[in-house]
């Protein structure tokens, strides 16, 4: 009996343990007081949830942006300074860069505000307060509605509920759905759009490794970059203009100069993109059998064109590197997924779930009734949504991804319409004169041999790989007459297309009559694109009804895991709302007999040092530095940290995020997760999955002793 109750207790201590260890999730602000502070004080948090969000007081959540379309920042003093991922700042820096000025290659640091450098169209968007508005999103449904008629009036409803928290400001509002619709949340956000560039580091510290280092550990990379936000006179909102302040914020992150060590809290705050920890496992059977192979071959393809092109040309570099970048990230992510979860067993895992569940909505009429078949149906849906799946990925990545000269195309059917209706002539100045800062910004960044390369494999591989239905008709009669013989078809192009060269291009659009639409319609590019978009839209509606059949399953099928599981508490999957992930410093062991440490130094990036490698040549300056020992304020264990790992629960969208400690002060930025673990998106495994952050001290150490900006540090508030 004693004995019994003893491995009860013994028991019970290591699942509570493993409970406080494992830190999957990605909270809600405004639920932390509910459902997280306990724990995350229990793991060292010394802070209040009023702290992190609050729409009393200033809190962490005022410090915090979504930056440009897909990344998150943080304000790090209070003149509006902000810091985030080298890669994601990546596409501005790259747009400031030309052979002469190489940004990407050299750095870049304004040596005082006026040399800042302005960046048309790059937002950032903070949440003002977030509100959960379910009841009122499902005013009105009843049981018997059907499908349609319950998401007309669910979309009328957020629509007034939209309306009504937003009169009157310059605020926007948005509400999105939690929990696969089970439960919505309203969020009011403010934007501001004059964001100017401070400084990044070379592209050798900023995206050290490159892409042979990406989604890997032992980790190198500078990962960051500054920027400003500048407001008008009232701190309010402003377009860009010479006379706009830097914003003063109500709420900056200090510094933390003190170090890091294995166990100590880590909390990470920002925008997580998507994940999918609930679907059944038809899902990860769809992604890892039929999709991430196929994506995986066309964009094995695409790099070793761009980079056999990148190697041997120093302006094609700069073209195309941002394209690459983008190109390889998802491509590795992807194999990543593939092996852990298939380490992982997941679909074996999911499948012993299911089987479990079944035996459960057979315990009464009940459940049987409202969940008895979902499996089955979640069978038929994923049967016949891949193929339309791969079709439509596969579609994307050739005539959106591929052809690259398609996406100069669209303005163009504008133009077409306005001449053939007889629109005012100032009207149609105005698009051509859109068109051409739209043809200026392609070509920049476009090399002729290296987009023919990409066309020709990729037209070749949609014949190979896709099945007919999803074909164009112009592609068809490409493929018929040049005998699916791309390279002759591209040459003719070239001659005969408005659409391949800058020049050719621009001469049309200066001295564009409306008689010339017939050119335009004629164009081979033009006839392709048109056809394409055709095609896609056909596609893309048969995919959206087949998804909306899947939402529908999801929506259920989470409501009844969470009967099924009453004790566990569920974390929404990511839907780029800001979240809060919580867990601690800590290496991992990735295979047998080998243990990562938790984090890596500047004897790290001197070792990996090769000159004839573009991603692996370290600035003269750093190995100076290095040689020098000349380290200041900025070492652990007299060398200098780079990196280092926690096991918050991370994704795409999280690049930029503040790592904060258990006092609230930034330690790190978050960019990476390690390659044993990108699986975290579909299934969390505590053992293998880490977050990859960069160590803020380094981003200190490069701003003061190698780019000699010292005078940031100035604004910053460093805690020692
Ligand atoms: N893997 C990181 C993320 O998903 C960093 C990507 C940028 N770096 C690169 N070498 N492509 O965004
Ligand atoms: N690198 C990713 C990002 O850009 C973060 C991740 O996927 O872990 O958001």
């Amino acid at each position: 009996m004693i004995r019994k109750c003893f491995r009860i207790i013994v028991l019970f201590i290591i699942l509570l343990s493993s409970t406080l260890r494992a830190d999957e999730g990605m909270w809600i602000p405004i639920l932390i007081e509910k459902f997280n502070i306990e724990i995350m004080q229990e793991k060292g948090f010394k802070l209040s949830a009023e702290d992190i969000y609050s729409v009393n007081q200033a809190s962490m959540k005022d410090a915090v942006m979504i930056f440009g379309g897909g990344c998150t920042a943080e304000l790090i003093s209070d003149k509006g300074l902000l810091i985030t991922n080298h890669h994601c700042g990546y596409r501005a820096i790259q747009s400031h860069s030309t052979v002469d000025h190489d940004y990407l290659t050299n750095g870049f640091w304004a040596m005082s505000q006026g040399e800042e450098l302005t960046n048309p169209g790059l937002t950032v968007t903070f949440l003002k307060w977030m509100k959960d508005v379910t009841g009122e999103v499902l005013k009105g449904i009843e049981d018997g509605m059907s499908d349609e008629k319950k998401s007309d009036i669910k979309q009328e409803n957020i629509d007034m509920i939209k309306k009504n928290a937003i009169e009157g400001t310059h605020f926007t509002a948005q509400v999105k759905p939690f929990y696969y619709g089970n439960q919505y949340f309203l969020f009011i956000n403010e934007t501001y759009k004059d964001v100017r560039l401070v400084g990044a580091p070379p592209s050798a510290i900023g995206k050290f490794g490159g892409d042979t280092d990406n989604w890997m550990w032992p980790r190198h990379t500078g990962d960051f970059s500054m920027f400003r936000i500048y407001a008008g006179k009232d701190n309010k909102p402003s377009e860009y203009s010479p006379d706009n302040v830097p914003f003063k914020p109500k709420k900056f992150f200090p510094i933390s100069l003190k170090g890091t060590k294995p166990g100590d809290f880590t909390m990470v705050f920002g925008y997580p993109g998507s994940t999918y920890e609930y679907v059944p496992s038809f899902h990860l059977q769809m992604l890892t059998r039929d999709i991430y192979p196929a994506l995986i071959d066309v964009r094995t393809k695409k790099l070793e064109i761009m980079q056999n092109a990148m190697e041997k040309s120093p302006e094609v570099r700069i073209q195309y590197s941002a394209k690459a970048a983008g190109v390889s990230n998802s491509w590795k992510r992807w194999k990543g997924e593939i092996r852990g979860l298939d380490k992982l067993d997941a679909v074996i895992k999911k499948q012993d779930y299911e089987k479990r569940f079944i035996e459960w909505t057979g315990e009464n009429p009940e459940k049987n009734r409202r969940y008895g078949k979902l499996l089955e149906r979640y069978e038929k849906v994923y049967g016949e949504i891949a193929p339309v799946r791969l079709g439509q990925s596969y579609f994307r990545e050739v005539f959106y991804g591929g052809m690259e000269n398609i996406s100069l195309v669209s303005g163009f059917s504008k133009l077409v319409s306005m001449a053939e209706n007889d629109v005012l002539p100032e009207e149609i100045d105005k698009v051509l004169e859109s068109l051409r800062k739209r043809a200026a910004a392609f070509f920049k960044n476009y090399d002729p041999a290296t987009g023919d390369a990409l066309a020709v494999a990729m037209l070749s591989m949609f014949d190979e790989n896709v099945p007919e239905k999803y074909y164009p008709e112009e592609y068809k009669k490409i493929m018929e007459k040049y005998n699916g013989n791309y390279q002759i078809w591209i040459k003719k192009v070239r001659k005969k297309s408005l659409f391949m060269d800058e020049e050719v291009l621009l001469g049309f659009l200066n001295s564009f009559k409306t008689p010339d639409v017939k050119k335009i319609k004629k164009d081979p590019i033009y006839r392709l694109a048109q056809s394409a978009e055709k095609r896609y839209g056909i596609i893309r509606s048969e995919y959206r009804k087949l998804n909306q059949e899947l939402e529908t399953l999801h929506r259920l099928y989470m409501k009844a895991q969470m009967e099924f599981e009453p004790g566990k508490l569920f974390y929404p999957d990511a839907n780029f709302s800001l979240r809060v992930s919580y867990g601690e410093v800590l290496g991992y062991d990735p295979r047998d007999a080998v243990s990562y440490k938790y984090y890596t130094t500047l004897e790290g990036v001197i070792e990996k040092d090769n000159p004839e490698i573009y991603d692996y040549d370290v600035p003269d300056k750093l190995k100076e530095l290095y040689l020098k020992k000349d380290y200041g304020r900025y070492s652990q264990d007299g060398k200098i940290p780079i990196c280092f790992l926690a096991t918050n629960h991370t994704t795409g969208g999280n690049s930029g995020s503040p790592v904060i400690d258990a006092e609230g002060n930034l330690i790190g930025i978050n960019f990476d997760r390690a390659w044993e673990g990108v699986m975290s998106d579909l299934m969390f495994n505590p053992k293998q999955c880490r977050n990859i952050s960069l160590d803020i001290r380094y981003a200190l150490f490069i701003i003061d002793k190698f780019a000699g900006a010292g005078y940031l540090l100035d604004e910053m508030t460093l805690v020692e």
